[in-house]
C-alpha cells in the first residue's frame, strides 16, 4: 500500500518535472549572457617519471551565474589507468583502490573517474596554489571577474609521459553544486590558444613557453548551464506595486512550489516542502528523525512558495527621471545567499542613471545600443550577503532612470520583462495583473468634455 503511494508520487513527481522541462527549454539559451560557459584548461606543464604534471583551470566566464558554496566539483573519467600521485590546491574526494599500486609511495587517488573539490580557505601554504582554496566558491565573471577562476596542480602517474602516449581524459562532469552542467570532450589546441590578453592567461602561456617541447595542451570545450538540465523549479519570483495603485500585485500561486498543508510539523523523513507560519514568535526548524539534521531549504509559508522573493515598486514620477524600490528578500530560513545577484530586463535600462546600494553594472551582449538589462550585487562588506529569512533577511535598493522617448506609467511598462537571482529565472506575475492607472486619472478631463459638450449644446439649444 504503501509502495504504491510512493509509486504514484513518484510518478506526479517525474510528471511534474518533465512539465519542468518543456517549461524551461528556452533557457538554455540565455539571450542575456549568449557565450556564457565555464571552460577548464588543462595545461600538462612538466613530464615526470610515469606520467606528467598539470595545471588544470577553470574560467567561469558566465556573466551572472557563479558557483556558491559548498563549490564546484570536477570530475572526468580516465582513458586508461592512470593514477593521481598528488595534488595541490584541491583534492579527490575519494582514494579508490590502490592495492595495485606498489612502490612503497601512496597515490592521492586511483580512483577511474575522480570527483575534485576545492580547498578551504586557510590550508597551509604549501597546498595552495594561485586562485585555490576558495571552498569551491566561483564568482560571476561580471560581477567579480578576479574570483572567477579557479585552479589546481595535478601529478598524473601510469599515463606515459611523451605527447603522443598521454591521452586525454574523458566525460568530463562539472557539479556547480548539482546538476546543471553540461561539458563537451576536450580536445587538444594548439599553445598559441594561450596567447590572450588576460593577465592570467599570458603568465600561463610564458611558463609554456619555456616548456615548449614539453606542453601538450588541451581545452576542454566548455561546460554550459542549463536550468532545464538541473531540472530545477523556479527558485524566485516577482511581485510588483506602483505609487499610483495601492494593490500589491504578489507572485503567482504555486510559482515555486504550493504551499504543503501541515505548517510548523516536527518533520518526519520526507522530502514534501513543510513550511513555517511567520506569524510564529518561535518557528521550530524541523530535523529529520533519523539523521537530526535540520530539514534543508525551510520556508516561511507563502502561497508562491519561493526562496526568494523581488519586489519592483515603481516608487516616483519626477519630470525627467523615474525612481524604482527594489527590495530581495529571503524566506528561507536555513540559508544565507553569500555573493547574490540580480539581473533585471527592462528597455529603460539604456538610459539607467543609478542604483543606490547596490553595485551595478549594464549587461549588454550584443552590443552598447543594446544594454536594455542590468546586473546588480551587494556591496561587499555591506549587503553582499543575503540573510536567512527573518528580519534581516532582505537588502533593498533604489534605482533612477533617465525617461527615455518611450516612458510611460501607463499598460505596466514601468515593468520589468524579465527578472533571475543567481542567474535562474525568476516567475512574474501576469501582465493582464500588472498595476493599472487608476481609471480616475481619464475619467474627470472626460467628465469636463462631456460638461463642456452638454453645455454648449443646452446654450444653443437656448439660442
Ligand atoms: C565561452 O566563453 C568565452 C568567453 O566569453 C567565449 O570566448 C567562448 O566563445 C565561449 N564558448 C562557447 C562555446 O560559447
Ligand atoms: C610532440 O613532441 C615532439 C618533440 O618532443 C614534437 O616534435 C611534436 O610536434 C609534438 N607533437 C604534438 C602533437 O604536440
Ligand atoms: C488543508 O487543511 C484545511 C484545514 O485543515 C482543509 O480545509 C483543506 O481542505 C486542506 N487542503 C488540502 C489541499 O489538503
Ligand atoms: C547566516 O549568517 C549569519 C551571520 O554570519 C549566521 O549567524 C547564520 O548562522 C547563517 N545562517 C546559515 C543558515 O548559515
Ligand atoms: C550601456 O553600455 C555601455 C558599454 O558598456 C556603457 O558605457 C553605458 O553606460 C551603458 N548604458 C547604460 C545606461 O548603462
Ligand atoms: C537614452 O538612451 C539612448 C540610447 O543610448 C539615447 O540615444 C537617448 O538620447 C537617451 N535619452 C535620454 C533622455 O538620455
Ligand atoms: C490597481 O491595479 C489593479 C490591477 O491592475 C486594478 O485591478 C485596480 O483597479 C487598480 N486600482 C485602481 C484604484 O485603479
Amino acid at each position: 500500500m504503501r509502495q504504491s503511494a510512493w509509486c504514484l508520487s513518484f510518478l506526479a513527481l517525474s510528471l511534474l518535472l518533465a512539465v519542468h522541462v518543456f517549461h524551461y527549454d528556452a533557457v538554455a539559451f540565455d539571450s542575456l549572457d549568449p557565450t556564457g560557459n565555464i571552460t577548464i584548461k588543462w595545461d600538462v606543464m612538466q613530464w615526470t617519471g610515469d606520467g606528467y604534471q598539470a595545471t588544470v583551470t577553470l574560467y567561469n566566464w558566465q556573466l551572472y551565474r557563479h558557483i556558491d558554496s559548498p563549490g564546484w566539483v570536477l570530475g572526468w573519467t580516465w582513458a586508461k589507468k592512470e593514477i593521481i600521485w598528488n595534488m595541490v590546491g584541491a583534492q579527490a574526494t575519494d582514494q579508490g583502490d590502490c592495492s595495485k599500486v606498489t612502490g612503497g609511495t601512496i597515490p592521492h587517488s586511483c580512483a577511474p573517474s575522480p570527483q575534485i573539490v576545492d580547498l578551504l580557505p586557510g590550508v597551509p601554504y604549501s597546498q595552495q596554489t594561485a586562485n585555490c582554496c576558495r571552498g569551491g566558491v566561483l564568482s560571476a565573471f561580471a560581477q567579480d571577474p578576479s574570483n572567477s577562476v579557479a585552479s589546481f596542480i595535478i601529478i598524473v602517474g601510469r599515463s606515459g609521459n611523451t605527447n603522443t602516449s598521454v591521452v586525454l581524459p574523458k566525460k568530463f562532469t562539472l557539479a556547480g553544486p548539482g546538476p546543471g552542467y553540461t561539458c563537451s570532450a576536450a580536445t587538444k589546441v594548439p599553445k598559441t590558444r594561450f596567447l590572450s590578453p588576460d593577465r592570467r592567461r599570458t603568465t600561463l602561456a610564458l611558463m609554456l613557453n619555456k616548456v615548449v617541447h614539453l606542453c601538450l595542451c588541451s581545452d576542454m570545450e566548455p561546460c554550459i548551464y542549463s536550468q532545464t538540465q538541473a531540472q530545477k523549479a523556479p527558485s524566485c519570483c516577482v511581485s510588483f506595486s506602483a505609487f499610483y495603485n495601492s494593490t500589491i500585485v504578489p507572485c503567482p500561486k504555486c510559482a515555486c512550489d504550493c504551499p504543503t498543508n501541515g505548517t510548523n510539523v516536527a518533520l518526519a523523513d520526507t522530502t514534501n516542502q513543510l513550511c513555517i507560519d511567520r506569524n510564529d514568535p518561535h518557528p521550530v526548524l524541523p530535523t529529520s528523525k533519523s539523521t537530526g539534521i535540520v530539514a534543508p531549504d525551510m520556508l516561511y509559508c507563502t502561497q508562491d512558495m519561493c526562496p526568494v522573493k523581488i519586489h519592483w515598486h515603481v516608487k516616483v514620477n519626477y519630470q525627467e527621471y523615474w525612481r524604482v524600490k527594489l527590495t530581495i528578500t529571503n524566506r528561507d530560513l536555513s540559508r544565507n545567499f553569500s555573493l547574490w545577484n540580480m539581473v533585471a530586463q527592462h528597455p529603460n535600462f539604456r538610459n539607467f542613471t543609478e542604483a543606490f546600494s547596490f553595485s551595478y553594472k549594464p549587461l549588454n551582449p550584443y552590443g552598447p545600443s543594446s544594454n536594455n538589462s542590468a546586473l546588480f550585487w551587494g556591496v561587499k562588506f555591506y549587503n553582499d550577503m543575503l540573510m536567512q529569512g527573518g528580519p534581516d533577511g532582505n537588502v533593498q535598493s533604489e534605482i533612477l532612470f533617465r525617461k527615455d522617448s518611450l516612458f510611460t506609467l501607463a499598460s505596466g511598462w514601468a515593468f520589468p520583462h524579465r527578472i533571475l537571482f543567481n542567474g535562474d529565472e525568476c516567475v512574474l506575475p501576469e501582465p493582464d495583473q500588472y498595476p493599472s492607472l487608476p481609471s480616475g486619472t481619464i475619467v474627470p478631463r472626460v467628465g469636463i468634455l462631456v460638461l463642456l459638450v452638454v453645455v454648449i449644446f443646452a446654450l444653443a439649444a437656448l439660442l
